[in-house]
């Protein structure tokens, strides 16, 4: 039987985040970057966040794409090389494989141990495809040697990570993506403008998950930059502003208080935040607008009733 291949292209383990850390406390307003929501614990966290009612995102696109998989396979063509970004548990394009019918598959996430038994297992259940593991993040630079993955590519970015990005980030990512398909398509997951209520709902459920998830954040300041941060501190706060379009999360101090880790510190006045989330939200023109002007020429779009997602295929 075949296995899957494993590769490294870079690795997080060689960045180190302490200087990164010390320099987002010391901006003004102070901030994290999101990536650092993302440990073991932090992870299930995401994971248990995806159950929630209150989250429709995980939701509303699987219904998408149950419903649409045959269509979007029909416009995408055939695929030659699935390319997964952020694959996790490779669990959403896995439920794809029957109907787009890769001839090969390659799973991107930021550490390519986390795909080790996750492709092993795909792998049995899909004997015919050809897997690989790839250790990358590709936020920073999204580049995929030929030999990897050779084109052309559906590349798959669902979850609405896209929204994670600022929109010149985002638009930056998107060029990225149409080189990086090789001729071939984008196959994505958007986040819909929709009622604050419901946005504001989804991002501080009643059970609480989210709160725990963005505290999280704290123990991640303590183990990897050595900080005093006591959870019992901060409140989780979760806004979305209208003008910017995005769901900002923050912590914010319930007491003024002094962050200590060696070599600095950060004062904070009772109610001052750390910034620790964007998330933004389109409108479908709106996203279907960045797509051109990242390059692509042909999109086609698919919607739940109520137009809270969107699926996105792009190409040309
Ligand atoms: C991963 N990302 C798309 C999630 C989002 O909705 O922006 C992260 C998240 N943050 C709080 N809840 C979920």
């Amino acid at each position: 039987m075949i296995q899957p291949r494993f590769i490294e292209i870079d690795s997080p383990g060689t960045q180190d985040p302490r200087a990164e850390l010390a320099a987002g406390l010391g901006e003004r307003p102070a901030r994290v970057a999101p990536k650092y929501f993302y440990d073991a614990l932090g992870s299930r966290l995401f994971e248990a966040i995806t159950e929630l009612p209150e989250y429709y995102p995980t939701r509303i696109e699987r219904a998408i794409f149950d419903r649409e998989a045959p269509a979007m396979a029909a416009a995408a063509g055939s695929v030659h090389t699935l390319v997964d970004l952020g694959a996790g548990s490779c669990r959403k394009a896995a439920r794809l494989f029957p109907v787009l019918q890769p001839r090969r598959y390659v799973a991107v996430d930021i550490s390519v141990d986390y795909l080790r038994d996750v492709l092993a297992d795909l792998q049995r259940e899909f004997p015919a495809v050809a897997m690989t593991g790839v250790g990358l993040d590709f936020s920073r630079r999204l580049v995929l040697p030929d030999d990897v993955a050779p084109g052309p590519r559906l590349l798959f970015y669902p979850g609405s990570s896209i929204g994670n990005f600022t929109p010149d980030e985002a638009l930056r990512f998107l060029r990225q993506c149409r080189d990086a398909a090789a001729g071939g398509s984008l196959l994505i997951g958007v986040d819909l403008v929709k009622p604050k209520a419901v946005l504001e709902l989804a991002y501080d459920d009643p059970l609480q998950v989210t709160a725990a998830f963005n505290l999280n954040v704290l123990r991640r300041l303590n183990v990897l930059l050595g900080c005093d941060a006591r959870l019992e501190d901060f409140a989780h706060v979760a806004l979305f502003d209208e003008t910017a379009s995005r769901i900002e999360m923050h912590l914010q101090a319930r007491r003024a208080l002094t962050l200590r880790w060696p070599g600095g510190e950060r004062a904070l006045a009772a109610g001052e935040r750390i910034h620790t989330e964007n998330s933004y939200k389109y409108s479908v023109e709106g996203f279907d607008d960045l797509l051109r002007r990242a390059g692509f020429t042909r999109t086609s779009c698919w919607t739940d009733a109520q137009r809270w997602f969107a699926v996105f295929l792009a190409a040309g």
